[in-house]
């Protein structure tokens, strides 16, 4: 779409993630997540990377807001360490890290930036893990108490609570492929963590409601844009099953009230749902003001033949065990180039296609972008510049793409792109950079890339066509 023309209102941010750019893993009184296990765990991680130090953000968050600022971006998506601000996960809160967040939405606040909070960006403290992590009902109500605190401790001041950042990978990547923390292998309690995760939604989301009632609500989905390879039945329905696991088991009860019938038909070989009690997908139906979009890339699948190769080429990394619970007949086949450095297809039509798919499905309901990027193997040239030319073109494309979906009716209000700062990049670690600002991890020396020039030119105009590079 050339020639478009974002209205001020429309939101320009940027994202990032407490586990991804914190580091001070043990300052301040800070527990253990998932993700300090997982990453510690020989053979989890690339290079064996952690989080212990990260963008040390914790230390840098001053400097990083000046850039935020300096962006001129509108908003900026952060995630709140569940174990720095209530180690163990259950009762006493931690001043400190309280204090951390609270300094940090002051320092947004000052400069006109929106604070956008995401409560669970997938780092559960470990003790909940060990008590049966979110295949347990319990660590939903756990999830409460944090969300009740903090929003106690925050609430209003913060613009927007995001309760989950993508709980499909929370589930069925942590849960049954095993490539996420904490790394388990079990389809039956990838589909409890599903329920659990919808269920802290809810409960988290009426917490919100309660104690900061000026504040926005939304939950952060990555959905799936699933293509068939042809339209004979069987693909058609291999596109119908995983979008149920995919995207319908989390858009059914937040937003509709109910899970979806078939889904629960389709696993019903691995689980009866027992787990969901009665009245639970009422509460999580909590009305949503903005519902948060992540997109990268698109998923393309048939049904398996019984004879063919295999093919699992679903951009979800790795593994012996699939995260795709009971769809063991479906295959996930490599798609055309281009790609990005995580093997990732780019497909900027799928993204226009997915948000008028649910403004259609949701027509009341307000989107957020609230991801959405490119990792790129960036070269910085002896001047110490980065041309990060790919980067720059994907983030057209896709702008341009939301641009397509507003002009054709799609509610989108804003746009925050992955990320801020290079960072830790869960199993991938320091390898893969998303990043419109360099972050060189032996100095911490933060250096914009072209696209952060790029993107400061589009926030400022709101014109993708006059924004150069
Ligand atoms: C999303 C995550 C985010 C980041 C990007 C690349 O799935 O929410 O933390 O890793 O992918």
């Amino acid at each position: 779409m050339t020639g478009y023309v974002f209205p001020e209102s429309f939101v320009w941010g940027s994202a990032t993630a407490s586990y991804q750019i914190e580091g001070a893993a043990t300052e301040d009184g800070r527990g253990r997540s998932i993700w300090d296990t997982y990453s510690h765990t020989p053979g989890r991680t690339l290079n064996g990377d952690t989080g212990d130090v990260a963008a040390d953000h914790y230390h840098r968050w001053r400097e990083d807001l000046g850039h935020i600022a300096e962006l001129g971006l509108g908003a900026y998506r952060f995630s709140i360490a569940w174990p720095r601000v209530q180690p163990g996960g259950s009762g006493k809160f931690n001043r400190a890290g309280i204090d951390f967040y609270s300094r940090l939405v002051d320092g947004l606040l000052e400069r006109g930036v929106r604070p956008v909070a995401t409560m669970y960006h997938w780092d559960l403290p470990q003790e909940l893990e060990d008590a049966g992590g979110w295949a347990s009902r319990e660590t939903a109500l756990r999830f409460e108490e944090y969300a009740a605190g903090i929003v106690g401790a925050l609430g209003d001041r913060v613009h927007t609570w995001t309760t989950l950042n993508e709980p499909w990978c929370s589930a069925y990547l942590g849960y049954a492929s095993g490539v996420h923390a904490p790394g388990r292998t079990e389809p039956a309690a990838a589909l409890a963590a599903v329920h659990h995760l919808n269920l802290a939604h809810g409960l988290a989301g009426r917490v919100v409601r309660e104690t900061a009632p000026a504040a926005d609500l939304s939950v952060t989905l990555n959905l799936h844009v699933v293509r068939a390879a042809s339209d004979s039945e069987a693909d058609l329905d291999a596109v119908r099953r995983i979008d149920a696991l995919a995207n319908r088991a989390f858009l059914g009860p937040m937003l509709d009230g109910a899970y979806p019938a078939d889904l629960l038909a389709d696993t019903a070989s691995v689980t009866d749902w027992s787990f969901v009690h009665d009245g639970d997908e009422k509460l999580i139906a909590v009305p949503l003001d903005m519902l948060g979009v992540n997109y990268y890339s698109s998923t393309l699948v048939r049904a398996w033949d019984g004879v063919s190769p295999r093919s699992d080429a679903d951009g979800h990394g790795q593994s012996a065990a699939t995260p795709w619970v009971a769809a063991d007949d479906v295959d996930f086949l490599p798609q055309p180039g281009p790609y990005t450095a995580m093997g990732w297809n780019i497909d900027p039509e799928a993204f226009t296609e997915l948000l008028l798919r649910l403004r259609r499905e949701y027509p009341s309901q307000p989107l957020m972008i609230t991801e959405n990027g490119a990792a790129f193997d960036d070269v910085v040239s002896a001047d110490g510049t980065i041309s990060d030319d790919r980067r720059i073109d994907y983030l057209r494309r896709h702008i341009a793409a939301v641009a397509d979906a507003r002009a054709q009716g799609a509610d989108v209000r804003g746009y925050f792109v992955w990320s801020l700062l290079d960072n830790f990049e869960w199993g991938y670690g320091y390898d893969r950079r998303f990043g419109i600002i360099r972050v060189d991890y032996d100095t911490q020396v933060r250096t914009w890339k072209q696209s952060a020039h790029w993107y400061k030119q589009l926030a400022a105009t709101g014109r993708l066509d006059q924004a150069t590079s």
